[in-house]
């Protein structure tokens, strides 16, 4: 009985939050690193891990623009906020947007670099607009502010 309450007890504390990646972010670390930086998100992970004692993080990427949705649809039961860089699909992906529009906890959208300090056709992210807040330009430590936005709101 009293492990029961302990451990129900230690389950409230725990935010459960997806970090998920679009297209080529696997790639980051090599990737032009002039713009996305030499840290791999394997190693942004393991920080964040330490850092967040109090969330459950899981971390998730696809290059394929259904695979993303599929896994924003299953995160309803299983998560309390999300953090996601759709990375190109930011800018063409209606889907994605619908998607994001219909879900019922909480998503941070995170560019590494500043997508308005780019090319024109990065300027607009049909995903931003539908998510709760953007950051873009902070590099990796952009995953660890929205996070912490989402530990103090969510
Ligand atoms: C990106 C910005 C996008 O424009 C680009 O297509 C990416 C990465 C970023 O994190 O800065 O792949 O989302």
């Amino acid at each position: 009985m009293l492990y029961t309450i302990i451990f129900v007890g230690l389950k409230t504390i725990l935010m459960r939050i997806l970090i998920l990646n679009g297209p080529n972010l696997n790639l980051t670390g090599t990737r032009e690193p002039e713009i996305y930086g030499h840290q791999t998100f394997d190693s942004l992970i393991k920080q964040l891990l330490k850092l967040f004692p109090k969330a459950e993080i899981t971390y998730k990427q696809s290059n394929v623009e259904g695979e993303l949705i599929n896994i924003l649809q299953a995160a309803y039961d299983d998560f309390d906020g999300i953090v996601f860089n759709p990375a190109a699909y930011s800018h063409t992906s209606i889907a994605l947007a619908d998607t994001i529009r219909s879900m019922n906890i909480p998503v941070i959208e995170v560019h590494l670099s500043n997508i308005f300090a780019r090319e024109s056709y990065r300027k607009n992210s049909f995903t931003a607009e539908v998510c709760q807040a953007s950051l873009s330009g902070f590099g990796m430590d952009g995953y660890r502010m929205a996070i912490e936005y989402l530990l103090r709101n969510a």
